[in-house]
């Protein structure tokens, strides 16, 4: 009895966990464990025997039993130990400064141009940044041989060897997105499509990487006047001003006819930009009327629709309504500029609450 003691509480002082103590349990005093076994035996004892060897099973169950949860209540106490230190806080160290992320002026301008036009019944619309030489030119009638191609100083992907389809390309303009508008909802739709586009260009006002916005919206007598009522009351939003003039200049788009470029009247005094006065003029969009060629390629009947479309450079209107004078520097990363030009998260844009916080 003296042996099977010492193993048993060697064996339980010894275990490393709770599955060996168990098992240890089992073997000791489980059903068919060695102690239990021994007490089975006291029946084929005498009495006298019995009177000496049956307290003394007892007491030694007893003993194991205790020693048992003894060892199971200690495993227990440095898994929490252990679970404390790792989750160890001091309550009392002083409070950290804030160093709390800020919205990026492109994508707080983002917003702020679609709750505008969200405001005059447009929904948002995207379309893929690597797209087909179809959506990207071709269905916006942008043929092979055009000039506009060359201009838009293309990224072509590569093509598998041996494969003679022409390339896709990462989209040069927002443009594509009318096209895939049009063909999942036909007319009549209004829509925006703000989104990255990509150009092989690089210095002070040009990023490879940059942002448009696309408009279009078609029913059966929208006409010119209807574009510029819309882009007068955007920019009217946007540059936070009663009153702004605009200057509509005829110009040339492939996927638009009549086309015209946009200027609205400002003012640089001291090196800031004021909007709605002054003697200069800021280009800041291209539009018109969408060409019959482009509805009829994206499946639209132009005897039965019209519209206009729009293209406005999300970059440099954030870049003029905050006095951002380097595009580069919208995509350094520097943390102390993102400080200096970011936005609060729980500013968000609205007409009712206003724009720009
Ligand atoms: N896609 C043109 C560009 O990237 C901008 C543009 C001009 C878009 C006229 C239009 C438009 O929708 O009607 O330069």
């Amino acid at each position: 009895m003296d042996d099977l003691r010492d193993k048993y509480l060697g064996l339980i002082s010894d275990a490393a966990d709770e599955a060996a103590l168990e098992d240890l349990r089992v073997q000791a005093v489980g059903k068919k464990g060695e102690i239990s076994l021994k007490m089975r035996e006291l029946g084929k004892m005498t009495p006298e025997e019995r009177q000496v060897a049956g307290p003394a099973l007892n007491a030694l169950k007893d003993e194991i039993n205790s020693a048992l949860s003894a060892k199971k209540a200690a495993l227990e106490d440095v898994a929490l130990d252990e679970r404390l230190r790792g989750e160890w806080l001091d309550v009392t160290l002083p409070g950290r400064a804030r160093r709390q992320g800020t919205i990026h002026p492109i994508s707080q301008v983002t917003e702020e141009v679609t709750a505008i036009f969200a405001d005059m019944g447009f929904s948002v619309a995207e379309g893929p940044q690597i797209d087909s030489d179809w959506y990207n030119f071709d269905a916006l009638n942008i043929p092979g041989h055009h000039p506009a191609r060359a201009e838009m100083d293309t990224f072509y992907m590569h093509r598998a060897d041996g494969d003679n389809r022409p390339p896709h390309v990462l989209r040069t303009h927002t443009s594509p997105v009318q096209i895939r508008s049009m063909e999942a909802n036909g007319a009549p739709i209004r829509i925006i499509a703000p989104g990255r586009v990509y150009r092989a260009d690089y210095d002070q006002t040009h990023t490879p990487m940059f942002h448009q916005v696309e408009g279009l919206a078609l029913d059966k007598d929208i006409s010119m006047a209807n574009l510029k009522w819309v882009l007068e009351e955007f920019v009217k939003a946007y540059f936070e001003v009663d009153d702004v003039e605009l200057r509509f200049r005829a110009s040339h788009f492939p996927f638009t006819e009549p086309s015209a470029e946009v200027d609205i009247r400002c003012s640089w005094e001291g090196g800031t930009l004021k909007v709605g006065e002054g003697d200069d003029w800021l280009e800041i969009l291209g539009s018109g009327m969408v060409h019959p060629k482009v509805l009829e390629n994206a499946g639209v009947d132009p005897n039965e629709w019209q519209g206009f479309a729009f293209g406005m450079g999300i970059d440099r209107i954030a870049m003029l309504k905050y006095g951002i004078p380097d595009l580069r520097a919208f995509f350094d990363s520097d943390l102390r500029w993102l400080r200096h030009y970011g936005f609060s998260a729980l500013d968000v844009p609205t007409l009712h609450g206003g724009l720009s916080g």
